[in-house]
């Protein structure tokens, strides 16, 4: 698992220099000399990667995640995408789902798998999963959910998301749970979802920072969450950006944050601050919870 520090405009500025500067006569980008690797993973679960046994028709890889500790033998494969991407991507619909697994979607896939329980006999849809969706992926593998909807809308990472459904059905690590994958993007593509049946539950990792998308995420929840639903939403403070969202959502739905709300997470959280580095730091890192409850519809 990779992590990076996300900035888009230092993303396209080094990009520019080296495509401009003649460095690079390629299509596409190594992101890893130009991108300032930081703090990764919470180290929660546990992921290795497989070397044979799954095709690989590009230089994507497939990686083995499995939960310590965990209730359920959970074994999941992975596909990420190569951390090479293309110039044409950088400037396409948002890449940053494509570069790594975040930290908030690791913490909101631990979150599920410890609280399985909750998705018994629910419908319940994952909004911005990024390449790999793996909080949603998690959820159909350990828990009775009639129905799993993974979504992104960077179609990239909606195909990576294909391949990993496709290839764990086989595996037949989904049991009864009806699992599909398809692009959605916040606000403009509603009118695709009206067919579709409400959800109990939306899920939603490290999906707060752009400030155009948020207020379509918000309405993107309301329209997807069935009365009574509640979105689980993670993400670090980052700069205020969780603030100004939870501002927006507070007129919509019943909001409440929950800063403590997994031990083992939060011991690592504290391990981390301790270390001098200084590489881990709360604002960017520590994904916060926030729960937001959709009232029920009044009774005539
Ligand atoms: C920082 S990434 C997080 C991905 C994943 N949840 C994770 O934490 O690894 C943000 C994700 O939001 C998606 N996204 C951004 N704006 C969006 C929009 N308007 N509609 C749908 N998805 C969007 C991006 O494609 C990207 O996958």
């Amino acid at each position: 698992m990779l992590g990076y520090e996300y900035s888009f405009h230092s993303l396209i500025s080094v990009s520019y220099s080296q495509v401009l500067g003649g460095k690079k006569k390629t299509n596409s980008l190594n992101l890893s000399p130009v991108s300032v690797r930081r703090f990764n993973s919470f180290s929660l679960l546990k992921n290795k990667p497989i070397v044979d046994n799954v095709p690989s028709e590009t230089d994507a890889t497939w990686h083995e995640y499995t939960c310590p500790g965990g209730s359920k033998n959970l074994s999941i494969n992975i596909r990420l995408l190569p951390k090479e991407v293309s110039f044409d991507s950088i400037f396409g619909f948002n890449n940053t789902g494509n570069v790594c697994i975040w930290p908030s979607e690791e913490v909101l896939a631990y979150y599920c798998l410890k609280h399985s329980n909750m998705f018994s006999g629910k419908r319940i849809c994952e909004l911005g999963g990024g390449m790999t969706c793996l909080a949603g992926i998690c959820v159909a593998a350990a828990s009775n959910a009639t129905h799993v909807q993974l979504t992104d809308g960077n179609e990239n990472s909606v195909k990576n998301v294909h391949h990993i459904v496709k290839h764990n059905r086989a595996r037949n690590i989904f049991g009864n749970t009806d699992i599909h994958a398809r692009c959605l993007r916040w606000g403009t593509d509603l009118d695709s979802c009206k067919h579709l049946e409400k959800f109990d539950y939306i899920l939603s990792a490290d999906c707060l920072f752009f400030e155009e998308g948020r207020m379509d995420l918000i309405d993107t929840i309301d329209f997807l969450l069935k009365p009574g639903g509640e979105a689980l939403v993670f993400a670090p403070t980052r700069k205020n950006s969780f603030n100004e969202f939870l501002q927006l959502a507070s007129s919509v739905f019943f909001c409440s944050v929950v800063e403590k709300y997994d031990d083992v997470v939060w011991k690592s959280h504290l391990e981390m601050l301790s270390q001098s580095s200084g590489v881990y730091e709360k604002d960017l890192h520590y994904p916060m919870l926030l729960l937001l409850q959709k009232t029920e519809a009044p009774t005539e």
